[in-house]
């Protein structure tokens, strides 16, 4: 076994704690060295909730000189995110950044290069594809190509209440499009984007997409956005993302279509079925065959530990997770990239690739 990981979280704000709650499962492995926030109380008192031997800093780049941590988990504003990763990068420091990673693939790009250059563990923190249910389904979509087949189509649907989130405050950064590298897609829409390409199977082609910018948003944040997708195996789709929906709890929805299967999570937990052995020939029968995928009441199974145990198996085996690499979620930061182009100039947008 190797020595135990000393990990730093960058910002102490609101998921930080999703993110450290997680430590004390694994406390053989790694412990939180140190927290930074700019905001010093909110350091000291995620810091005192951790307990022990626990160092808090107001500048990040102090607590690389002086905790001197091996990994950072980056969960700080997303116009940040570039900036600070490529720092602890170049200081030789591992990085577990937050979704989106970053708010350009340019800036993705850089990223990966300090990183491979350094020989570092960079992993993008879109911890649903860690969970157990989503875990469950794609082991069920990748036992046999009959399962769910290939993807044809699929919608994907995002509600949020702003006013819930920020609290009705308006000088939110999640609201500013040049802090939050975007608008309701960035900030809500990209944890089901992201799930469509590794439920999916097929990464994103090119899209065309319309919205608006209404208030409380500013600087070129959409409220709301349509979006019509065209994957790379030819599947088509859309997403309907809209976070001006005023009295309604947050809700993101999506229905995937293969060949031989679908996969639900819409108003409750997620669901899969196949026609293989099990078609739907009578009207009646069309609710017959699905099966649920739960997630686990083991904490140790929440998606935020398992991804806190992958990253610490990245950096301290070399066991490097199959996705949330620079390289597989590139496309991903890339779709967002093409959704911002197409809702500046209302025109068709490839997807680049990395
Ligand atoms: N995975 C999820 O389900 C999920 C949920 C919520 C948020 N997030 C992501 O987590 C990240 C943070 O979101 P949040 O909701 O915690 O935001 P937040 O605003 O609650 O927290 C951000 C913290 O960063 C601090 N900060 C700002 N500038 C700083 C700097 N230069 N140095 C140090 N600290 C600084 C702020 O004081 C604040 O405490 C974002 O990327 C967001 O998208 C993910």
């Amino acid at each position: 076994m190797n020595k135990q990981l000393k990990i730093a979280i960058i910002g102490a704000g609101g998921i930080s704690r999703a993110h450290t709650n997680a430590f004390p499962h694994f406390r053989d492995r790694l412990a939180l060295a140190a927290v930074c926030d700019t905001n010093e109380p909110a350091a000291r008192a995620l810091a005192a909730e951790y307990g022990q031997n626990v160092s808090v800093f107001t500048d990040y780049r102090w607590l690389l000189s002086n905790a001197k941590p091996d990994a950072v988990i980056i969960t700080l504003p997303h116009f940040l995110h570039h900036a600070v990763a490529k720092d602890c990068l170049a200081a030789g420091v591992h990085a577990l950044v937050e979704k989106p990673i970053t708010c350009t693939g340019t800036e993705l790009r850089e990223l990966n290069t300090i990183a491979r250059r350094n020989n570092l563990v960079l992993l993008a923190g879109q911890m649903r594809r860690f969970g157990a249910a989503v875990t469950k389904v794609k082991a069920w979509r990748d036992a046999s190509p009959t399962n769910f087949g290939e993807l044809r189509s699929f919608d994907v649907v995002v509600q949020v209440n702003i006013d819930a989130y920020t609290g009705g405050k308006t000088g939110h950064w999640i609201l500013d499009g040049a802090k939050a590298g975007g608008g309701v897609i960035a900030s809500f829409g990209i944890h089901r984007v992201d799930l469509v390409r590794h439920l999916g199977g097929a990464d994103f082609a090119e899209v065309t997409a319309i919205g608006r910018f209404d208030a409380p948003f500013t600087n070129r944040a959409e409220s709301q956005a349509s979006v019509l997708f065209r994957m790379t195996n030819g599947a088509t789709g859309t997403l309907h993302a809209n976070a001006l929906a005023p009295r309604t709890p947050f809700m993101d929805s999506f229905c995937l279509y293969g060949t031989h299967g679908t996969i639900l999570e819409v108003a409750g937990p997620m669901r899969y079925a196949t026609t293989t052995g099990a078609v739907t020939k009578q009207w009646g029968d069309q609710h017959n065959g699905f099966v649920e995928a739960t997630d686990s009441t083991d904490p140790k199974d929440d998606a935020f530990a398992r991804q806190l145990l992958a990253f610490a198996d990245a950096v301290q085996f070399g066991i490097i997770p199959p996705f949330n690499t620079p390289e597989e979620n590139f496309n991903t930061i890339a779709c967002m990239d093409a959704i911002a182009e197409s809702l500046r100039t209302g025109g068709t947008v490839k997807v680049a690739k990395l």
